[in-house]
Formats: C-alpha cells, structure tokens, sequence
C-alpha cells in the first residue's frame, strides 16, 4: 500500500497527541469497516468557542493516526461551527491523499471530531438532545440484524459495512463491501434498504454495494 510523505510523517511523529487534562469535551468514535477506535477531547473558550487545545488518541491502523493528526491541526484555533465544516475529503487531501481502502480512516476522524463538538454543545445547551431522532447508531443498530447468507453471520460482525451516514435532512448512505459476483448482493440491499426504511425520519437510502 502507497503512503504519501505526509501521511507517514503525521504516522511517525502525530501532532496534537494524548489526551487533555483541561477537556471540556470528548467523544470516542469506532469504525464499522476494521474495528479502529479513535478519541478527541477539546478545550473550547466557553466565550469565542475558538477550539484553544485538542488532543487525541488512537487505537488503530497508520491511517487512522495519520487522519487524526492532521483533523486535530486542523480545527485548532477554528470556531467550532468552523471545525464542523471539515470534511473527510479535505482531511484526506490535506494528507496528499489515502489509499482507496483506506478513506474510512479520514470519515471516522472527521465523524470523531463532530461528535465531540456536538458533546460540547449539548453540554452548554448550545443545542437540544434529538432524543429518537435519525443518526447513525440508529442505522448501525439496524445494519447488525441483517444476515449475510452466505456465512450466517450479521454485516457489522462480518466488517462488510465500510460506512454508515445520516445526513441532516434524513438521507442515509451506506457502503456494503460484498464480493462483484456474490449471489446474494441484491438480497442484502433489498434487506438493508426494508431494515431502513423502518426507521424514523429516513427520507432517502443510498445503498453503494
Ligand atoms: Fe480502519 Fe484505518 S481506521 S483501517
């Protein structure tokens, strides 16, 4: 697998690394796709809400190192409506680019990042708790009740989900990695797409298989 310079050199020395002693959010993140887990804690100005320190820790592949790392350098000194904008796009160009299999890395950075924000929020009555509202632990939930026929075991055990989203607006998008040739690839959507479909405010499903 081709690494950039950039991606090695966050791997071999990461900025912004352990966890803060002044935190005044966290949240800890694990990837469907590989069992990777990453943590960030900020310390956010109660006034600016400028993102002043962030540090992280990461249990998981070089990737995933790399993509925290330059996340991390890239929302301090940020608002943090700012550091929400980030995407895992801009993460992975910031690192020069990934290798294909491992764009997930970047998604569960970013999904990282905003989730601590979103902490943050919550926990300054910056914005309500959408109790029973659509999010991702909702789909994930749902992903893992669905058989893989073949092999009698559920899509998340089996790390066939590479990514599970849920926009604002109640799109859900899921990426499925089954083989081309699979028998079974068009009885897998059909179920994800009955399982989700079940679920409150889905207003779209994108299934990528
Ligand atoms: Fe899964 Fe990198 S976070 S392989």
């Amino acid at each position: 697998m081709q690494y950039s310079q950039k991606v090695l050199d966050h791997f071999m020395k990461p900025h912004n690394l352990g966890k803060l002693e002044k935190a005044n959010a966290e949240a800890t993140e694990g990837s469907p796709a590989c069992g990777d887990q990453v943590s960030i804690w900020l310390n956010v100005n109660e006034k600016t809400k400028i993102i002043e320190d962030i540090g992280f820790l990461s249990y998981g592949c070089a990737s995933n190192i790399a993509t925290a790392s330059i996340i991390t350098d890239m929302a301090k000194g940020k608002t943090i409506e700012e550091a929400k904008a980030i995407s895992w796009k801009e993460a992975a160009a910031e690192l020069d680019g990934l290798p294909p299999v491992k764009m997930h890395c970047s998604v569960l950075a970013v999904d990282t990042l905003r989730k601590a924000i979103k902490n943050y929020e919550l926990a300054h009555h910056l914005i309500k708790a959408d109790k029973g509202a659509l999010n991702k632990e909702m789909v994930l939930a749902e992903l893992a009740k669905i058989l893989y026929p073949k092999v009698g075991e559920d899509l998340i055990s089996l790390k066939m989900v590479k990514y599970a989203g849920v926009s604002e607006d109640g799109n859900v998008t899921v990426d499925v990695e089954i083989p081309k040739f699979d028998k079974f690839r068009e009885n897998v959507a059909e179920e994800i797409r009955e399982h989700l479909e079940k679920l409150p405010g889905v207003k779209d499903i994108t299934i990528n298989i």
